[in-house]
C-alpha cells in the first residue's frame, strides 16, 4: 500500500530504525526493491530524481509505482521526489502519485548555485504548504553536499554545487537547522556532513574530520523529533569496485560511507538514507561480468535477470543493517 514518508518515518523513529531510500529509472530496479523488501518484510522509499523522471516518463513511473504496489500488497511504499528543485517539480510529482517530495533548496533553481537561507526558507515553505494541504510529506535539505577533505562541490557527476565550497556551507548549523524546520514544518530534514553523490566520495578511509557524524549528533540534540535524512550514502564496498575492475571496468580506487557510520547515524535521529550509486554499481558490475564470461550472449534478460539478483542482495543488506527488515 502507499504510505506517506511522514507515516513511515514516524514509525521508524518510535521503533528506533532507518529506511534507505533507494532511486529507480526503470522497472527493474523497482522490481528488485521490492524482492527485498518482501524479502526481509521491510516497508520501502523509492525515490525518482528529476533525471529519472525525464528518463522513464511521469506516465511510465506513476504506472510502474501502482504496479508495485499491486503486486506487492503487503510492502508499505513511500514514493519519493528525489531533489526537486522547484515548486513546479514537487507539485507535478505529486500530481503524478509521489506520496513525499524534497524541495532542495539548499541550491537556486539551477541546481548548481548555493542558496541564501532565506531563499531556502521561502520556497521549501511554500511547498511544504502546498504539499501539506494535499497530505503529500516533504523533506528539505540544509547545508550543501560536498567533500570536506577539498571543500569542494559535487560538478564532475553534473549535478549539485560547482566549484569550491566554505567549511560553513558543507556541515549544516544545529542552531539555523532549529529554525529552519520551525519555519518551513517540514517532515524531514537532509543535512550535510560531509557526504556527496556519486562514487568518488573520500580518498581514503573516512575519519571523523571528513566525515563529520558529531554534526548528526548536535543537530539531533536541538530537534529530538526531526527525521534526520542522510544523502550521499552509498558505501562503494570494495567488493562492487572489483566487479567492475575484474570485469573490463576502469574505476579508480574509491571510497563511500562505511555501513557502521550509518548504522551510528541511525542511533542518532537519521531515518532516511539515499542510495543510488551502489545499485547502479551492483547492475553495471553484474552487465560486465556476464559480457565477460558469456562474449556471444544477446538476450538482454540474461543480463538484466542476475543484475537484479545482485542489487536485490544489496538492498537486502542494507534493510537488515538499518534494522527495517521486519517492520513492513
Ligand atoms: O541525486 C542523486 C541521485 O543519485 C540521482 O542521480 O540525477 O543522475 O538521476 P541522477
Ligand atoms: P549516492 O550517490 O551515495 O548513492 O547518494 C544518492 C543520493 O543521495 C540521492 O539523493
Ligand atoms: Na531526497
Ligand atoms: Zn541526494
Amino acid at each position: 500500500a502507499l504510505i506517506t514518508l511522514r507515516q513511515l518515518l514516524d514509525h521508524a523513529a518510535e521503533h528506533g530504525y532507518g529506511v534507505p531510500a533507494f532511486n529507480i529509472n526503470n522497472m527493474e530496479q523497482g522490481l528488485s526493491i521490492m524482492e527485498a523488501a518482501k524479502a526481509c518484510d521491510a516497508p520501502v522509499i523509492i525515490q525518482a530524481s528529476r533525471g529519472a523522471r525525464q528518463y522513464a516518463n511521469d506516465i511510465m513511473l506513476a504506472k510502474m509505482i501502482e504496479a508495485l504496489s499491486m503486486i506487492y500488497p503487503d510492502i508499505p511504499l513511500c514514493m519519493h521526489q528525489d531533489h526537486g528543485n522547484n515548486e513546479a517539480t514537487c507539485l507535478s510529482a505529486i500530481k503524478h502519485g509521489f506520496t513525499s517530495v524534497m524541495m532542495d533548496g539548499s541550491l537556486e533553481g539551477d541546481g548548481k548555485t548555493p542558496a541564501s537561507y532565506e531563499y531556502n526558507v521561502d520556497i521549501t515553505k511554500r511547498v511544504a504548504d502546498m504539499a501539506h494541504w494535499v497530505g503529500a510529506s516533504v523533506e528539505g535539505e540544509l547545508g550543501v553536499l560536498g567533500s570536506l577533505e577539498t571543500g569542494m562541490g559535487e560538478a564532475e557527476d553534473g549535478h549539485g554545487a560547482e566549484g569550491e565550497l566554505s567549511h560553513d556551507q558543507l556541515l549544516t548549523d544545529p542552531d539555523q537547522a532549529a529554525d529552519f524546520v520551525a519555519r518551513t514544518r517540514v517532515d524531514a530534514l537532509a543535512i550535510a556532513c560531509g557526504t556527496s553523490h556519486g562514487a568518488y566520495k573520500f580518498t581514503q578511509k573516512p575519519t571523523g574530520e571528513t566525515l563529520a557524524m558529531s554534526v548528526i549528533e548536535k543537530i539531533h540534540a536541538k530537534l529530538p523529533d526531526t527525521h534526520l535524512v542522510m544523502h550521499g550514502s552509498s558505501s562503494v564496498p570494495q567488493y562492487l569496485q572489483d566487479l567492475i575492475n575484474e570485469n573490463g571496468g576502469a574505476m579508480p580506487q574509491t571510497y563511500g560511507v562505511p555501513v557502521e557510520e550509518i548504522e551510528r547515524g541511525i542511533k542518532m535521529g537519521v531515518r532516511k538514507v539515499n542510495i543510488d550509486t551502489d545499485n547502479r554499481m551492483a547492475m553495471t558490475g553484474t552487465f560486465r561480468r556476464i559480457a565477460q564470461e558469456n562474449p556471444a550472449e544477446f538476450d538482454p534478460r540474461k543480463f538484466l535477470k542476475p543484475a537484479m539478483a545482485e542489487m536485490t542482495k544489496l538492498c537486502k543488506d542494507r534493510f537488515e543493517r538499518f534494522g527495517t527488515a521486519g517492520n513492513a
